[in-house]
């Protein structure tokens, strides 16, 4: 009987602490989530055409000149961040591999090229491999 008035009061820190706790952590992951974001999302290709034309392009706007391999998802972000939830498979030690097939291009860099050969584009539709940061990718495995 004693307890009746001060109880739910009492409680009212802890939930905003545990609040605070989860809003934190996540929150900490988002500097690598925008770098992920940066380097591998690229939802709304302009051309299927010219693969090689495409990743040269796309991989000195995202100042990755010269990166040996990089692959560019065409799938929206919410898309991507669902592979850390519900739409994902846990791959040991710690990544996740998507459900659905994802359009990707993968570029890879040409040693010997010549201007037109600097990157050797490839297009798939294959299921992604990702590291999450709580809800967040942050790493793309190529
Ligand atoms: C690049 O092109 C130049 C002339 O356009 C040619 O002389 C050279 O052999 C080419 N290099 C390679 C690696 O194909
Ligand atoms: C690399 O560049 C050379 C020279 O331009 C070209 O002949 C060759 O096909 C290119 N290789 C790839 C994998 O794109
Ligand atoms: C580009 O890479 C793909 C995948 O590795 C390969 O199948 C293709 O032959 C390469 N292109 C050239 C021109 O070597």
């Amino acid at each position: 009987m004693a307890m009746r008035g001060p109880r739910p009061l009492l409680l009212l820190p802890l939930v905003q602490l545990t609040a605070c706790l989860a809003l934190a952590s996540g929150q900490s992951c988002i500097p690598e989530f925008r770098t992920f974001w940066k380097n591998h999302v690229d939802y709304l290709r302009t051309s299927f055409s010219r693969h090689n034309t495409y990743c040269r392009m796309r991989m000195e706007r995202a100042k990755l000149y010269k990166k040996p391999i990089n692959t560019f998802i065409h799938i929206p972000i919410e898309a991507i961040k669902s592979v850390c939830r519900v739409n994902g498979i846990p791959v040991p030690p710690d990544l996740r591999k998507s459900k659905r097939f994802f359009k990707v291009t993968t570029c890879r860099y040409n040693k010997t090229h010549n201007k037109t050969h600097l990157y050797n584009g490839t297009f798939y539709r294959r299921q992604i491999v990702i590291r999450c940061c709580y809800a967040f990718p942050i790493y793309y495995h190529e």
